[in-house]
């Protein structure tokens, strides 16, 4: 690995504790106005601040980010489907200029391994690869989005070994039992999603589990931005990731930051169903 890819990296993998916390926010390529983030832009602005880096599409980027953020970003460059018809039917819809231009550092892509364009899914992946080591841009391969996809250990172990062996830089995939064996079958970092809304303990939990068996941190999005405290919300799952917190503690802290930071505000509708 070269000294930008390994420079970009640290900067979302943060090098002293070896986890990162990135706040998702992607979810529209496919889903569409998804509940939280109808108005993605004063969703994402107070919580920031306590991000270590940003994944989103470059429309959400260029519309409801300001510039002068100073958090890195992971540019979502999949796409092409939407919930309504076959998710893995996607194809690479930004170009590696186009992520340089937006000074990205990284990009993501899904793969569909058993899904219907679960070939397609794994060359967008490649090609990605290719483009990202010419530039230096680490690329996160994304596994098993959408209801129909396998969540167990064997099959997660499966797509997340696939990825790495297709040459992304690190990977995101969902919290199951056994979750151990999948990090430790996989040669690059793995990040967690959080996974459709729990109650915020249940949430910090898998967060937990999921760093002490090895995860190097979260990507998650909708156990954030639905919380009914986002803003506590990410701050107390830092806690748990970057300062070693107990779930007990960082509970505690969610509590203690609800009371002082602002709420959610009431849904406009319940948007777009969930993926999982
Ligand atoms: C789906 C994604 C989303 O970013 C991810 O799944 C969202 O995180 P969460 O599950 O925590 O809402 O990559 O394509």
């Amino acid at each position: 690995m070269d000294w930008g890819m390994k420079n970009r990296l640290s900067r979302i993998i943060k090098p002293d504790t070896g986890r990162t916390v990135m706040l998702a926010v992607d979810h529209g390529y496919f889903l569409g106005p998804t509940t939280g983030l109808e108005d993605a832009k004063s969703t994402i602005k107070p919580l920031a601040p306590y991000a270590d880096a940003l994944m989103l599409t470059r429309g959400l980027l260029r519309t409801s980010v300001e510039p002068s953020v100073e958090l890195p970003i992971v540019l979502r460059v999949s796409g092409g489907a939407s919930i309504l018809k076959e998710l893995s039917n996607e194809g690479i819809v930004a170009s590696m200029e186009e992520a340089i231009r937006l000074n990205a550092a990284a990009v993501a892509t899904s793969i569909f391994v058993g899904g219907e364009y679960e070939k397609r899914s794994l060359m967008n992946l490649s090609k990605l690869v290719d483009a990202g080591e010419r530039y230096g841009i680490p690329v996160l391969g994304v596994t098993a989005v959408g209801k129909d996809m396998g969540r167990d250990a064997r099959y997660l172990s499966l797509a997340c070994r696939i990825a790495a062996e297709l040459g992304a830089h690190f990977v995101k995939t969902y919290f199951c039992e056994g979750f151990e064996t999948i990090v430790s079958s996989c040669p690059v970092p793995v990040v967690v999603a959080g996974g459709k809304k729990l109650p915020e303990r249940e949430a910090l939990q898998l967060a937990y589990n999921a760093v002490h068996q090895g995860a190097s941190g979260v990507d998650m999005g909708r156990n954030i931005f639905q919380s009914e405290a986002p803003v506590a919300m990410i701050r107390a799952v830092r806690a748990l990731v970057h300062e070693n917190a107990s779930v007990d503690e960082a509970y505690k802290l969610f509590n203690k930051l609800k009371e002082e930071s602002p709420k959610r505000r009431p849904k406009l509708q319940e948007a777009a169903a969930s993926f999982d």
